[in-house]
């Protein structure tokens, strides 16, 4: 299955793609394209490290926002993707490109939707926000992207516990690495191998 993975930041999420290619879980899943909302993320650096092509679609270097939309999708059905990973992208999607892509576009999310997420609730935001409530869980989500944040089609879950002594940081770093590199490899294997289908706005995951 080939793949296109949009990012903004780090690249942690991609890395363990990549990785995971690498390793063989992911065996069938080639990497064709990795967009990036910006010419600073350094995940940008990692897909060079990798030889896999990638480019930077800004928002701002467009007057109209269909017009950006437009070059978005465009890159993507240049590329051959089947499915588009949003992994740590933080500009909302072009309806055209949600549309197109309609239940072929998954984003990982850091906090167990429905809480703690929505407009605003990305990157570092969300774990201040559990600490700040005081809940005593919290993780990743792995679901459908559909034309708001963060309201598609959940796939899998991960929770960790929240300790007394978390920071945002600490807490950001544990899900990171226990949930969102764990279950975003897991859901797009699960896709890779025909086992997601979507049934009444519930994604059924047949593992
Ligand atoms: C990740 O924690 C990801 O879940 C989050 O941004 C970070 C990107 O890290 N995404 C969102 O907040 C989307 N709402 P990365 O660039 O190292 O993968």
């Amino acid at each position: 299955m080939k793949i296109a993975v949009f990012v903004s930041g780090g690249g942690t999420n991609l890395q363990a793609i990549i990785d995971n290619i690498k390793s063989g879980y992911l065996a069938d899943v080639e990497i064709v394209l990795v967009l990036a909302s910006n010419n600073g993320a350094y995940a940008l650096t990692r897909a060079s490290d990798n030889g896999i092509p990638s480019c930077v679609v800004s928002v701002k270097d467009y007057a109209d926002k269909d017009d950006w939309d437009q070059a978005v999708l465009d890159k993507v059905k240049e590329s051959g993707a089947e499915l588009i990973v949003l992994a740590g992208y933080l500009s909302l999607l072009g309806t055209k490109t949600v549309r197109e892509y309609s239940n072929r576009i998954i984003n990982i999310h850091p906090a167990l939707i429905p809480s703690f997420c929505g407009a605003g609730m990305y990157g570092i935001r969300p774990h201040k926000a559990v600490l700040a409530r005081g809940v005593k869980v919290s993780g990743a989500t792995v679901h459908f992207v559909n034309e708001n944040y963060d309201e598609g089609p959940i796939i899998l879950q991960k929770a960790v516990d929240v300790r007394p002594d978390d920071t945002p940081e600490s807490l950001q770093q544990r899900i990171m690495k226990e949930c969102e590199q764990v279950i975003l490899p897991r859901a797009i294997r699960l896709i890779a191998d025909g086992k997601v289908t979507i049934e009444n706005n519930i994604a059924i995951v047949n593992s």
